[in-house]
This record gives C-alpha cells, sequence and structure tokens, in this order.
C-alpha cells in the first residue's frame, strides 16, 4: 500500500511546526551528521527504527565510527525511498539499513561473515525475524555465503527478494563507507580497491555485480515512477 501524498505533507507540516511525535528523534540523531537529508522524503519512521538506531549507535559508534558513518548514510537513503511503502514497512526498511552492517562488531561475528552473525544476533535480541532476514541476505550475500562454505546456515533465513528488499540493496550499494551518497560503479570500484584483488570479497562483489545493478536499476526507476529525486552522484 501507498502512503497517500497528503499523509506524506501532512506528516511534513506536523514536523516542520514541532507538533512531534516521538519519532522524530530518530530523524534528529540521524541528520546530525550534516549530510542529512532524512526529513526531505520522510515517512512515518516508527518504533522498529528507533530501537534500531539505538542498537546500532551502541554496537558501531566507538567500535567502528566509521561504519557508523555508513549505516546512518544508508538510513537516510532507504528514507528518501521510504514513501513507496506502508508506513510499517517504512520502519522495517529504515531498521534494516541502520542494522545491516551491525556483524561487523568483534564480539558478534562468530561466523566472521557479517550478514550472518548480524542477523543471529538480531534473533537473539528479540527482532522480527522479517528484519533478520534482510540483514542476512543484504546486498546478494548468499553469494558471498557460498563462497565462504555457509549456504546452508544462511539458508535459516529467506531472501524476500521484493521492492523493499531492492531497496535495501540500494541504499548500501550507492552509499560510501562514510556515508556519503555515490553511485553503484564507483562503490563497487572502491570495495575491490579496499579489499585487494586477491581477497574473497573483491570475487564475491564482482560476481554479485549483475543482481546489485538489477536492484539499483530496479529501485532509481520507481523512484522516478513515484517522482522522488535522489542523488546518484
Ligand atoms: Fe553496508
Amino acid at each position: 500500500m501507498r502512503i497517500a501524498r497528503w499523509t506524506l505533507r501532512s506528516w511534513r507540516m506536523l514536523c516542520e511546526s514541532r507538533v512531534l511525535p516521538p519519532v522524530r528523534c530518530c530523524y534528529l540523531s540521524l541528520s546530525a551528521s550534516g549530510v542529512g537529508a532524512l526529513t526531505r522524503y520522510s515517512a512515518v519512521v516508527g518504533s522498529m527504527a528507533r530501537q534500531a538506531e539505538q542498537v546500532a549507535r551502541e554496537l558501531l559508534q566507538d567500535e567502528l565510527p566509521r561504519r557508523w558513518e555508513h549505516v546512518q548514510g544508508v538510513a537516510r537513503r532507504a528514507a528518501m525511498a521510504s514513501p513507496l511503502f506502508s508506513v510499517d514497512d517504512a520502519d522495517l526498511l529504515v531498521a534494516a539499513a541502520l542494522l545491516h552492517d551491525i556483524g561487523y562488531v568483534d564480539r558478534l561475528s562468530t561466523a566472521r561473515f557479517h550478514p550472518l552473525d548480524g542477523a543471529r544476533y538480531l534473533r537473539a535480541q528479540g527482532f522480527p525475524r522479517r528484519l533478520c532476514a534482510l540483514v542476512a541476505h543484504h546486498s546478494c550475500a548468499y553469494r558471498e555465503a557460498e563462497l565462504r562454505g555457509l549456504t546452508a546456515d544462511l539458508a535459516e533465513w529467506v531472501d524476500e527478494a521484493s521492492d523493499l528488499r531492492d531497496v535495501l540493496w540500494w541504499a548500501d550499494m550507492t552509499t560510501t563507507p562514510n556515508g556519503k551518497p555515490t553511485n553503484i560503479d564507483d562503490r563497487i570500484e572502491e570495495i575491490q580497491k579496499r579489499y585487494g584483488p586477491e581477497d574473497l570479497v573483491t570475487f564475491f562483489i564482482r560476481q554479485a555485480k549483475p543482481e546489485l545493478v538489477g536492484a539499483v536499476v530496479r529501485t532509481e526507476e520507481r523512484l522516478q515512477a513515484a517522482g522522488i529525486g535522489y542523488t546518484a552522484k
């Protein structure tokens, strides 16, 4: 179900007039880095995203500050696309964007594969199964799982292969490691350079590129059709 334009306008008016539900706290804290387009295309982000923001901040801000910048940037991208979805799905999408990389935190890293480690942690914390699955399968994780011999472990969660999942992949693949908007070609090139030619991640991202590009193209078509502007770089 799409959110009607009048609903979004009303929401923006409430934000601007400071007649605010608690969800605005989430917007403000995410916008604090200054890149901050989160309110520009705001949808109603609810309790799951607020909880996700708190968990991600606690896990990432001190231990992995650059990763914290990245996930906030991914959340801003996700929020930009959130008018494509219902209120509940927009909340889920932004929550998944904030939490998708928590598996990099050392104490969570039992399988040494961050989508799986993140999903397992979230399940243990009682987050909804759909959110865990989005994290487990973000950005074509199944291909890296194959290379790491972790396909059976990842199969505990199902990739929903939906428009929402595409948006999560798009948001991740069009956000730099320090949270700035980019395009998918530059993003993939940066990953290959960062890991080096012999690394498994470089091999994975090369293999996954057609599927990642597919999610990005589909999402950008949907954004254009909905009249939602975005900055590709
Ligand atoms: Fe990411």
